[in-house]
């Protein structure tokens, strides 16, 4: 159903019952050529993975769990607000079905305060780069999971009476939605003013005016107020005596509100 859904939207789209990871899954693939917008979504995942290499539960049924390999020929300083792109899908998937999901930059979407999804992008070296979008999005209750990366309870979107939680929907849903807006960001190569998708953004983060502490991977952590994404889908935080830091969305460890 989903392929035929989405026929000529993708250049292949496989499902599987169950894999280890379908980020680790497509890195492989993209080094053995894979085909730009290829789709893999597992029922199941053994060795789920989320950022700072923290695992991602991933029961049989419950969410989502997809990845897309992209060769979209930017360079590597833009693919940073491929994040921000995945999130408008997520958001616009929930909203399909009745749930207002809010994103918390870079990489999780919110609903009420407790995470619903989270996005994992990896840059594949090369030049250009290629990427491997990995999303995650619980659909039915997980049960007892670990709060999820970042200290945020874990929720989904039956927990909030969501009007249809056929994961195929769903999926189908969020994946015609990355679809026209990766087309968008694409062409725009990543800048989100020109891919018209930026005031989207805005109007749809969480983190904006909020007060931030960034962990930088050297140890070094920024505390300050959440002003501004960037076309290039960076953070803009304002720190006590007035200096403007850009963060850089591959760079943060962790965001707190
Ligand atoms: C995070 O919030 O830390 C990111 C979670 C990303 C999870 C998805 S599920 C599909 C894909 N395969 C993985 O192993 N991880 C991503």
């Amino acid at each position: 159903r989903l392929n035929a859904a989405l026929k000529g939207r993708f250049a292949r789209i496989d499902v599987v019952e169950r894999t280890g990871s379908t980020n680790a899954d497509l890195r492989k693939a993209l080094d053995e050529g894979v085909a730009d917008r290829t789709v893999l979504l597992a029922e199941e995942q053994t060795a789920g993975v989320g950022r700072r290499a923290r695992s991602w539960s991933s029961p049989k049924g419950a969410g989502l769990y997809l990845s897309v390999a992209l060769r979209p020929g930017v360079p590597f300083h833009a693919l940073g607000s491929l994040s921000v792109v995945a999130g408008l899908a997520v958001r616009a998937a929930a909203a399909a079905v009745g749930i207002d999901a809010r994103l918390k930059w870079p990489n999780d979407a919110l609903i009420d305060g407790a995470k619903c999804a989270g996005i994992l992008a990896e840059a594949v070296a090369g030049e250009p780069p290629s990427v491997v979008l990995g999303i995650g999005l619980n659909v039915l209750p997980l049960g007892d999971v670990e709060p999820g990366p970042g200290g945020l309870p874990a929720t989904s979107l039956a927990e909030h009476d969501a009007w249809n939680t056929d994961r195929t929907d769903v999926a189908i849903a969020l994946l015609s939605e990355f679809d026209g807006l990766e087309k968008r960001w694409r062409l725009a190569a990543g800048d989100l003013t020109e891919a018209g998708l930026l005031g989207d953004y805005r109007a749809a983060c969480a983190t904006l005016g909020q007060d931030v502490e960034v962990q930088l991977p050297d140890g070094a952590s920024l505390i300050g107020r959440a002003a501004d994404i960037d076309p290039a889908g960076q953070l803009q935080v304002d720190v006590a005596g007035g200096q403007r830091h850009t963060v850089f969305a591959g760079d943060v460890v962790h965001v707190r509100r």
